[in-house]
């Protein structure tokens, strides 16, 4: 385990109502940092009181978005002890993100070390009522002060927290959708698959008109033939129709979600055929019309699952059967969080311990 500075902060914020909490609004009291240039490499790993950052205005993050991010838990378990789900794999991911956008990939075990650091020295923000966790963002910006349009020499690597309550306080809400055929999102070849701002910069605009008029969020259609769907908002999405389960591929402008892996290797073990493959809209109406479509959902860290109740597409409209979450998403939702949560058995190995009820291991 690597050594990091703790500089504790004099002052301590009450925490907050679990019930008052909105998602992604109040943070703890501290932060980890670490900076890079090319002589020292990624260096002076620390974690200091939360507070705002110094950047110069020319800071080439703030022109040129040469950011990544990431988004993990931190659960408590009914034992008190705390747990992270699947770290490595945001820690790959993050990886893998920083190769796209030329920034200095730091080491995959470095992030979840920097992760469980913070998480020990913030034990008593992770909730422990029900449904609500710690939800950690790691995150690497570039910070040389230049507008020559290049790589950055240096970056700043963050993780900030934020105590989060049930991401659906009065359930499982299905959601209303309907199909974007403006904005796309993400091209191929673009960076889809990376965790970056600018593809969730890109997604905001048809979002907000959505909201508009009376929908929850758009289903994103591919940005070069508008015709496959890729994604739903900010979450992957997977369709039962007959008795699979279809989710579009990765072909690079699709996130490489963690609760998307999840949901793929769960449906695989109950004996429910998954196809990972292109999906055009029209088979998805078409199914929808023959009755064959009985259920739809995204899936994400931030909600593991948001059931949709309606897809709309061109005048042709689809409801969910029920108009609640279906059985499949419901087993989905139920097993995740119990494994999250550890309130059920973990036979994948995919929880970390983190810190104990004490704050320390
Ligand atoms: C998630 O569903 O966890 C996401 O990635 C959305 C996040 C940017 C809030």
């Amino acid at each position: 385990m690597r050594h990091f500075s703790v500089q504790l902060s004099p002052d301590r914020k009450p925490k907050p109502e679990v019930s008052t909490l909105r998602f992604g609004k109040s943070f703890t009291d501290h932060m980890f940092l670490m900076d890079y240039d090319p002589e020292r490499l990624w260096h002076d790993g620390r974690i200091v009181p939360y507070g705002p950052l110094s950047l110069e205005p020319a800071a080439m993050v703030f022109h040129y978005a040469q950011e990544v991010f990431e988004g993990l838990k931190a659960y408590r378990r009914p034992d008190g002890a705390v747990q992270l789900f699947r770290p490595m794999d945001n820690a790959l991911r993050l990886r893998d993100s920083c190769v796209r956008m030329g920034i200095p990939p730091l080491e995959p075990e470095l992030m979840v070390e920097a992760v469980k650091a913070l998480v020990e020295v913030e034990e008593s923000w992770v909730p422990d009522a029900p449904g609500a966790s710690l939800y950690l963002r790691p995150f690497i910006i570039a910070v040389d002060p230049a507008l020559g349009v290049h790589a950055s020499r240096t970056y700043l690597f963050v993780i900030i927290a934020c105590p989060v309550g049930a991401y659906y306080p009065n359930g499982l809400a299905p959601v209303r959708i309907y199909v974007e055929d403006e904005d796309v999102r993400a091209v191929r070849g673009g960076t889809g698959y990376a965790k970056c701002g600018g593809n969730y910069a890109a997604s905001i605009r048809a979002g907000e008109r959505a909201q508009a008029v009376g929908y929850d969020q758009v289903l994103w259609l591919d940005g070069v033939e508008r015709k496959y769907i890729e994604e739903v908002g900010s979450m992957n999405v997977m369709f039962r129709i007959g008795g699979r389960v279809v989710t579009p591929k990765l072909t690079g402008s699709v996130l490489p979600g963690v609760t998307r892996r999840s949901c793929i290797r769960l449906l695989e073990d109950w004996g429910v055929p998954v196809e990972e493959r292109l999906l055009p809209a029209r088979e998805l109406f078409d199914a929808a019309q023959s009755g064959e479509l009985t259920e739809a959902w995204g899936t994400g860290t931030a909600a593991v699952i948001s059931p949709i109740g309606e897809l709309a597409w061109m005048g042709e409209r689809w409801t969910t059967p029920r108009g609640d979450i279906g059985p499949l998403a419901r087993r989905l939702y139920d097993t995740l969080t119990g494994i999250q949560w550890g309130t059920l058995p973990d036979p994948y190995g995919w929880t970390v311990p983190c810190a104990s009820a004490s704050g320390m291991l």
